[in-house]
């Protein structure tokens, strides 16, 4: 990727990088990729598609250890006892 001015990007002969945003979940970039975190720290991940953690519960954060799973989980549970509670009681 060359940059074209007007901080436009050249994609010739390239297509652009690809993020996928997950819901309750990482985004999921195609690596290699370089973060620059809040404290100023570049990490950089190797592989060939990232998953960055988006819901800072992370052990490992800016990489996603599926600790984002737990809490979704949690909350489909709150909301199935919620949804099964009688009429009037909720
Ligand atoms: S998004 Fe997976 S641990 Fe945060």
């Amino acid at each position: 990727m060359e940059r074209a001015g007007r901080g436009v990007a050249d994609w010739s002969g390239e297509r652009p990088r690809r993020v996928v945003a997950e819901r309750d979940g990482p985004l999921l970039v195609e690596g290699p990729v370089e973060v620059v975190l809040d404290d100023g720290r570049v990490v950089r991940g190797d592989r060939f598609l990232v998953a960055l953690c988006t819901c800072r519960r992370s052990r490992r954060f800016p990489w996603c250890d599926t600790s984002h799973r737990r809490r979704a989980r949690a909350d489909r549970a709150d909301r199935a006892d919620v949804d099964e509670a009688p009429e009037g009681e909720r």
